[in-house]
């Protein structure tokens, strides 16, 4: 799949993944350390490796025993090869073991907080670092012998080997996970192995990769033109802007309002994305097309198939006529898309395995699959929290760039029974009330998303002014997560849902009730359908 990337390679730390959830989190950590990092399975044949022509190595933690049948291992040869190395928990036992140590399959078991001593801490890996500090451990065998040539530069309790380094080759290992929060000196301790054992320089900014992405892209695209949809989230406003910068007009934008955002949204889409970045934006008001489609639908997963179904016809309609256009002007063929795609994806698409569909997802601004056009992802090599930067360095309005999650079929999921046009002004407004408040008590960053859900099937009675109401309640679902994959409800200050519940059940017609889901997922999910 043709994708822009870099024109001149940065210098790259390769992060060797063992198959736990670490190895994303120690490339973050090097990025954080302003050194470019990419994440390669330990399955990789080391020539291809070395091949990437990484300035530095490191082999990440793993669920498995070095001693178990089936552990991954990796070739000496890696070892070998004369690139500066850092082992890391299983890492750091697999280099042990490989080099000639001992690793004892001793049953003793260290988790979570533990005292690390360090012995030598003019180190290479500790240098200015305390003699006693804690660490992050999770591992069963223990190293008790480090191999010919190392220096054992700390150990813990259980641990007589918990580090060990070997500046002649450049090699080093510690026990812990430098990467976890709760390793304090963890950041530290990479960073030294980064500047100071592989003598890589901290260059690496977000600003290097709009330059790097800009000239790819101009140099992939040519005089062609490409188009791409905006969804109103970060992903695809992101990406929209850097293409926008590399190769201008030669871009359209596809936005198709659906009738499904939140208030607002489509107006900053409109105006103010539009206003920052430029671009050519072309908008399909295609609220009546989906209304009508989705009339008398109540069951949540035939809503989202329709919606799904809608968006691509519509998105397709409005592609074709670009395409014409552009053909009937005589002007350049309409070649590339353009997508929103992340690391994270990239990584997680790459590991294959598959999960039970709870939900079909509709990335809204996605691509419909049978559509032959070559791909542009100028983000496919950059964390969420990265894309942010670069949207911020773009110039991207605020409300954009910080914007949470929100699904794809937008309001549409959060209606539970029939979508209509009066319901979703219902919910636009008491959704406007629950954000501007949050936002007003600096709530934003704290939590993951809020979705404000709308039981259109339930009434309740209650009393307003001097009468009796038969109304509708709000459902506020405030989460707090990592990765949306699970999720805990967020506690929020008993103030705030006061406001929030007193300013939707008297500004709100029809709403009397305001109530609050205490639930986690598992077992509930985040949307309500
Ligand atoms: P659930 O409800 O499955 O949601 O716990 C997990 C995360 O995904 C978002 N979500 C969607 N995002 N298209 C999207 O792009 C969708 O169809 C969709 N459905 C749910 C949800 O908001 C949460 O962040």
């Amino acid at each position: 799949m043709p994708s822009a990337s870099p024109a001149a390679a940065p210098d790259t730390v390769l992060v060797v993944d063992f198959g736990a959830q670490y190895a994303q989190l120690i490339a973050r950590r090097v990025r954080e350390a302003r050194v470019y990092s990419e994440i390669v399975p330990s399955t990789m044949p080391v020539a291809e490796m070395l091949a990437k022509n990484p300035k530095a190595i490191i082999l990440s933690g793993g669920p498995s025993s070095v001693y178990a049948e089936e552990a991954p291992s990796l070739d000496r040869s890696l070892f070998e090869s004369g690139v500066p190395i850092f082992g890391m928990c299983y890492g750091f036992q697999l280099m042990a073991t490989t080099l000639g140590g001992t690793v004892d399959n001793t049953g003793a078991r260290e988790y979570g907080r533990t005292q690390l001593t360090v012995s030598k801490n003019s180190s290479t890996l500790f240098e200015g670092t305390p003699v006693e500090q804690t660490v992050w451990m999770s591992h069963g065998d223990a190293c008790s012998a480090a191999p010919e040539g190392f220096t054992v530069t700390a150990s813990t309790d259980l641990v007589p080997v918990a580090a060990f380094e070997n500046d002649e080759k450049r090699l080093y290992g510690v026990q812990h996970h430098p990467e976890v929060m709760h390793s304090t000196y963890g950041q530290q301790v990479l960073e030294h192995f980064l500047y100071r054992g592989a003598g890589i320089e901290p260059s690496w900014t977000t600003g290097n990769v709009i330059d790097e992405q800009v000239a790819a892209i101009r140099e992939l695209v040519g005089t062609k033109r490409a188009i791409c949809g905006l969804s109103g989230g970060v992903d695809s406003a992101v990406a929209a802007a850097l293409v926008q910068k590399a190769i201008g007009s030669q871009l359209t934008c596809v936005y198709v309002d659906h009738g499904l955002m939140r208030k607002g949204e489509t107006e900053q889409v409109e105006k103010d994305f539009v206003a920052a970045t430029g671009v050519q934006l072309r908008v399909v008001d295609a609220e009546e097309r989906f209304l009508k489609a989705l009339a008398g639908v109540s069951d949540p997963e035939e809503k989202r198939k329709i919606i799904g179904r809608e968006f691509i016809r519509v998105f397709e309609q409005a592609q074709a006529e670009i395409i014409a256009e552009a053909g009937s002007e005589g002007g350049e063929p309409v070649e590339f898309l353009v997508q929103g795609t992340l690391y994270p994806d990239v990584v997680e698409s790459g590991g294959g395995t598959g999960t039970a569909n709870i939900k079909s997802h509709h990335n809204v601004g996605g691509l419909p699959e049978d559509l032959e056009f070559k791909l542009i992802e100028p983000l496919r090599k950059l964390f969420k929290d990265e894309v942010r930067m670069v949207g911020q360095e773009l110039g991207l309005p605020e409300e954009i760039v910080q914007r949470q999650p929100f699904p794809g079929p937008g309001l549409g999921i959060r209606i539970v029974g029939e979508v209509t046009k009066e319901r979703l002004d219902l919910l636009r407004e008491a959704d406007a009330i629950a954000r501007e408040e949050l936002t007003a008590a600096g709530l934003d960053r704290e939590i993951w998303q809020c979705p404000v859900v709308l039981l259109a099937d339930v009434r309740s009675v209650g009393v307003q002014g001097d009468g009796r109401t038969y109304g509708h309640p709000i459902v506020l679902r405030p989460v707090s997560s990592e990765d949306a994959m699970t999720a805990d409800w967020s506690r929020l200050p008993y103030d705030v849902l006061g406001r929030i519940s007193t300013r939707i059940t008297n500004e709100v017609d029809e709403v009397n009730r305001v109530v609050l889901d205490i639930t986690s997922k598992p077992p509930g999910t985040i949307e309500w359908e």
